[in-house]
């Protein structure tokens, strides 16, 4: 961890924008005595709030204590009580009348379009849970989900939530081996896949990484495949069933189990700051109130508004804001398949009209794309239906900020820039949309029951406008319950830098009026185009190729990602470095951990700075990359040990 210090927030933003007195007027909440008055219950009474808001859900048991935190870090909340998820999410709405209701209005890219009802959605789940236990899957064993953006995705989460089953979805994205390393960790003993998907108008072939995957993976006993772009691919026998024979004979109407609070929904695989993503652990009830909740008042999602965000199911946000929380609301939740430039720049914002989507809820690092793509696309298109829009996964920077307010917003849809982490399972800190005048690049203030900080390394909380790292002191229903089968871990990653604190990663400071705006990571994991990963990780990719001695990545500011990824690489003797083993390096990290990892720049060098520690000096390399020293032609081999060894006393 290095110190805040060396992350300087440059933002001097100060403009500030108001709700408009018509989304007040709507909004859940109105004042802000009202927010007050909520707030202060939630810090001084934490057990009455949460008593309060647990009634936001449908138990079948109901918990007789709010939190049992007797052993921290490990929480329990809600104990004694016994829910399910899946029934909170569609059940209880086709029991109160909404069966008709639509759930999913489902695009895939090539055009294709499905509306599925809250009735049909619960048949399919049920169909699917059926059929899962009898093939002889238990309650908390693990199941992997690999699939493209399409309505049996929603389905497979919410059908192995309904029998308990944990499920780890992991994203299409990921090469063989990422979902092979995951499906091991976990010990998953199935997997649904599709055959494909579609993206930019090619099939991503998922079924053929599965194979070798599983090649890999032995504990996996059951692999299911939707059919979804049809060219053919191999069927193992015993094996691979397709999931349209594998639910044939099962009842679209089944009861579901009683599920204790703390039964673990699922894992989702994280990076951090070692070789190895962990994989972080939601619970049952306590995630789902706070994904809920966040829905409710930070989305303001009411009965009617048709909602849209466009994460994907293997990252957390498609997790929680496009399955759990808007369909525990009950709202109409709009999945798109494919990519926001297929067949034109122009795509999501027909979606938005032809869905009249109310609220949008997307990523900086897409604005910042949009921004560059132009304004005639959003302009060709009516988004008057907008009410809400959202951001989250990284700073968002005011110029893209003020364009989204003014391009998709119209000037009159408040923004919702929503910090949080795949660890803490919802929204910590945001705008309230109702009564809150939003400054651009601020995340603003708290939610409910969360005492975020900004403090130095003894834990001491700094004065207004003081750069120190972000934690949160006390703890909250959908904080990660632990790192699956490393407890250990879970300690060392999360409590032990700030104790008695959860440490984010994040620095931060917090401004006058007490709004909090998040600079970026201070370990060693970038964000790059919202999603996060570990420099490590990518490190550990290069090093088992048999070219590489040694490789340092960083990260660099980007002007579309956000940051990008800058990998030096040494060479083991007698290999050359020319452009060709560039590009079979960067060719290799996308095989070893998908497209997402593979280095923007990579370069090679004869030796990696170091302090005479050996520790490579990670900060030389980040002002190296981000062009903050005079290193002349990028494609030649440099050598820093000139470089390092002035600065070898800095780190
Ligand atoms: O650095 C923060 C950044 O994303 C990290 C969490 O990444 P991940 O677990 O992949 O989850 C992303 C989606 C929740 C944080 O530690 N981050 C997320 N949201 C924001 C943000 N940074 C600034 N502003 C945000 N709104």
């Amino acid at each position: 961890m290095s110190t805040p210090g060396g992350i300087e927030s440059t933002l001097q933003e100060l403009r500030s924008f108001p709700p408009s007195p018509e989304f007040t007027a709507q909004a859940v909440i109105r004042t802000q005595a009202e927010f007050d008055q909520l707030y202060q219950q939630s810090i001084n009474e934490p057990e009455t709030f949460w008593r309060n808001q647990a009634s936001n859900l449908t138990w079948i048991k109901p918990f007789s204590r709010v939190l049992d935190w007797s052993n921290p870090p490990f929480a329990r909340w809600f104990t004694g009580g016994e829910l399910n998820i899946s029934s909170n999410c569609l059940d209880r709405h086709v029991a109160a009348g909404n069966g008709h209701k639509t759930a999913l209005l489902w695009e895939g890219e090539p055009g294709d379009r499905l509306a599925i009802s809250y009735a049909d959605l619960h048949a399919q789940v049920c169909r699917l849970a059926g059929a899962l236990a009898a093939a002889g899957i238990r309650t908390g064993d693990r199941v992997a989900i690999y699939m493209p953006m399409i309505p049996e995705a929603v389905v497979a989460m919410l059908a192995c939530a309904r029998l308990g089953l944990v499920h780890t979805v992991v994203f299409g994205g990921f090469s063989a081996e990422s979902l092979a390393d995951r499906m091991n960790d976990a010990k998953a003993v199935a997997v649904i896949t599709a055959d494909g998907g579609y993206r930019r108008g090619k099939i991503v072939e998922l079924k053929k990484n599965v194979d070798a995957a599983l090649a890999k993976a032995p504990s996996v006993r059951h692999c299911i495949v939707v059919k979804r772009t049809g060219q053919p691919v191999d069927m193992k026998a015993g094996r691979d069933t397709w999931y349209s024979d594998f639910i044939d004979s099962f009842s679209g109407d089944a009861p579901c189990p009683a599920l204790q609070s703390e039964h673990p929904l699922f894992i989702l695989y994280t990076s951090g700051t070692t070789g190895k993503p962990k994989g972080v652990v939601h619970s049952t009830a306590g995630y789902l109130l706070g994904a809920m909740l966040t829905c409710k008042y930070i989305f303001d999602l009411k009965n009617e508004d048709i909602y849209w965000c466009t994460a994907d199911i293997g990252w957390v946000t498609g997790h929680s804001y496009m399955v759990y929380g808007p369909l525990a609301c009950g709202a109409t939740v709009v999945m798109y398949e494919g990519a926001p430039n297929h067949p034109d720049f122009g795509r999501f914002w027909e979606i938005i009209e032809r869905y009249k989507v109310t609220v949008f809820y997307t990523a900086p690092t897409a604005i910042r794309a949009f921004v560059k793509w132009g304004d005639e696309y959003p302009n060709q298109h009516n988004l008057k239906s907008l009410r809400l829009l959202g951001t989250v996964g990284e700073p968002i920077n005011p110029e893209a900020w003020t364009w989204y307010h003014r391009v998709i917003g119209g000037g009159r849809c408040p923004i919702v820039d929503t910090w949080w982490q795949t660890e803490t399972g919802s929204i910590m800190c945001s705008p309230m949309p109702g009564i809150t005048a939003a400054t651009p690049g601020s995340c603003a203030i708290p939610f409910f029951g969360i005492d975020l900080a900004v403090v130095d390394r003894q834990g001491n909380e700094l004065p207004p406008n003081t750069g120190g790292y972000l934690v949160i002191r006390k703890p909250w229903p959908s904080m990660l319950r632990g790192v699956y089968g490393d407890d250990e871990r879970f300690r060392q990653q999360y409590w032990r830098d700030i104790p008695p604190f959860y440490f984010t990663g994040d620095g931060a400071r917090r401004d006058e009026k007490g709004f909090f705006w998040v600079m970026g990571r201070v370990d060693d994991v970038v964000n790059v185009a919202g999603h996060r990963l570990g420099t490590m990780e990518v490190e550990s990719a290069l090093v088992a190729h048999a070219s590489v001695a040694e490789a340092a990545v960083v990260g660099r500011p980007d002007e579309l990602k956000g940051q990008a990824l800058c990998a030096f690489v040494t060479l083991k003797a007698g290999r050359t470095p020319d452009e060709k083993l560039k590009d079979e390096l960067k060719a290799w990290v996308t095989r070893e951990i998908g497209a997402i990892a593979r280095p923007d720049e990579l370069r090679f060098t004869e030796s990696l700075p170091k302090t005479r520690s050996g520790k490579i000096m990670r900060r030389l390399l980040r002002d190296i990359a981000a062009g903050k020293e005079s290193v002349g032609d990028t494609s030649t081999l440099e050598d820093y040990s000139v470089l390092a060894s002035l600065r070898a006393d800095q780190e």
